[in-house]
């Protein structure tokens, strides 16, 4: 989609250099001529605010990290340090906090966008098994620095879920031990957190850079889901269009992200993570961060502890078989009407999963985290069956039929006069 480029700088300086380096060519047709289908709605801008995001995390990181000590008996106080006696500490704390619930929330509704209207399918498979990586890369990310305050839920959640690995049969007592550097979690399990919570923000940048690349290989998804077949009429170049939308939305996503930060900074935090790390008091529930809360009911949902990690590990690993399992030829949720009650099914499932995790795992909740977790997977399950049987609406031949179809006007040619269809 972007292809090789055209590009040729106006200096003498810059066409001795590009003839080097083919560096501004590159950004040139990935980020300004780049064909953009024109119907895009603001679902899509939603790339830009997580590389935003992480450029955010990445930052504010570093500079706490300048701050933390990542010893258990300096930890909890470093981390008080940070917020009372460093300046704008408390800013880079909240900041930092709040950055990873907001990273959340913006990867699920990115996930979210890319179900409804197929963007996993042909030729997007490895586009979105990149983004399934990426995604799992977060998860440790975000569950290796929740432990680094050392506070009571930090100790818990990290002796809870690293205690999971032990149910693998014959290596797990080994990998448990691996990953606590000693026999339960303690100094050696925070030293390794710490310098794995640092690393693994730069792998996330560079998985990016694949999704990116294979994004801008086959070119995006619409939500008409026909390609491009006519650069003039159904797309737009990249910027100023899509940049100015894109720019938009970061600095709207941002502006909620600061109402967290300067209003409710605790809002999405646990108490008990204010108090000190103690591994001879457990706190009465464990719960992880609500991102993590729909994994950890399916987990609890199932009575055998192998079981519950291997129902927990597989909700996330089908996501990556998604393009094998939706056999619809139709791409867009938009013209599917049974796909689309069950998206939005799977939609409340998920929310609902996600109350249960933070409930305890007693009586009806158990029962409701078992249904959910069974339509869980059944969503997928379905996807097969439901591509051959459904009957879909008529798409829309291009993209430019599908504005049309909506405005009831002319589309207007990038970059040119008005034309009419
Ligand atoms: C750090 C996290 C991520 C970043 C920075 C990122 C970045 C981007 C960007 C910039 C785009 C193009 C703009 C857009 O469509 O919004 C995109 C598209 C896409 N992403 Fe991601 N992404 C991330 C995570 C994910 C995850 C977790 C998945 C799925 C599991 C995913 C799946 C996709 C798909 C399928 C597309 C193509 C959408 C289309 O063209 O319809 N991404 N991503």
């Amino acid at each position: 989609m972007s292809g090789p480029s055209t590009y040729v700088p106006k200096s003498a300086l810059g066409r001795w250099f590009e003839s080097r380096l083919p560096v501004m060519g590159l950004v040139h047709s990935s980020f300004i001529a780049y064909p953009t289908p024109r119907n895009l709605n603001y679902f899509w801008t939603f790339g830009a605010i997580l590389s935003f995001m992480l450029g955010a995390q990445i930052v504010t990181g570093i500079v706490l990290a300048m701050h933390y000590t990542p010893h258990t008996a300096f930890a909890f106080a470093s981390v008080e340090h940070i917020m009372r006696d460093v300046n704008w500490g408390w800013f880079l704390r909240y900041a930092h906090a709040n950055g990873a619930s907001m990273f959340f929330v913006a990867v699920y509704i990115h996930m979210f966008r890319g179900l409804y209207y197929g963007s996993y399918k042909a030729p997007r498979e490895v586009l979105w098994i990149l983004g399934v990586i990426i995604f799992l890369l977060m998860m440790a990310t975000a569950f290796m620095g929740y432990v680094l305050p050392w506070g009571q839920m930090s100790f818990w959640g990290a002796k809870v879920i690293t205690s999971l690995f032990s149910a693998i049969p014959f290596v797990g007592d080994s990998i448990t031990t691996l990953l606590w550097g000693g026999f339960t979690v303690d100094n050696p399990t925070l030293n390794r957190f710490f310098s794995l919570h640092y690393l693994l923000p730069f792998m996330i940048a560079g998985v990016v850079v694949l999704h990116v690349w294979a994004l801008h290989v086959v070119g995006q998804n619409n939500p008409a889901g026909v390609e491009i077949k006519n650069v003039q009429r159904d797309a737009v170049p990249f910027t100023p269009y899509a940049t100015i939308k894109d720019s938009f939305a970061v600095v709207v996503f941002t502006i909620v992200f600061c109402w967290f930060i300067f209003y409710v900074p605790n809002y999405l935090g646990h108490s008990d993570n204010y108090i000190e790390a103690n591994p001879l008091v457990t706190p009465s529930h464990i719960v992880p961060e609500w991102y993590f809360l729909p994994f950890y009911a399916i987990l609890r949902a199932i009575p055998s502890k192998l079981g519950g990690v291997l129902a927990m590990f597989g909700s996330i690993a089908i996501l990556a078989f998604l393009p094998w399992l939706d056999t619809s030829k139709v791409r867009s949720g938009a013209f599917r009407p049974v796909f689309k009650v069950l998206f939005w099914v799977f939609v409340v499932v998920c929310c609902g999963l996600g109350y249960l995790g933070a409930m305890p795992a007693e009586g009806g909740y158990v029962i409701a985290s078992r249904i959910l977790t069974l339509l869980y997977f059944l969503f997928f399950l379905s996807l097969p069956f439901i591509g051959w049987f459904e009957t879909t609406k008529p798409v829309p031949a291009t993209i430019a039929d599908a504005v049309l179809a909506k405005s009831g006007g002319s589309v207007a040619l990038a970059g040119a006069a008005h034309e009419k269809p």
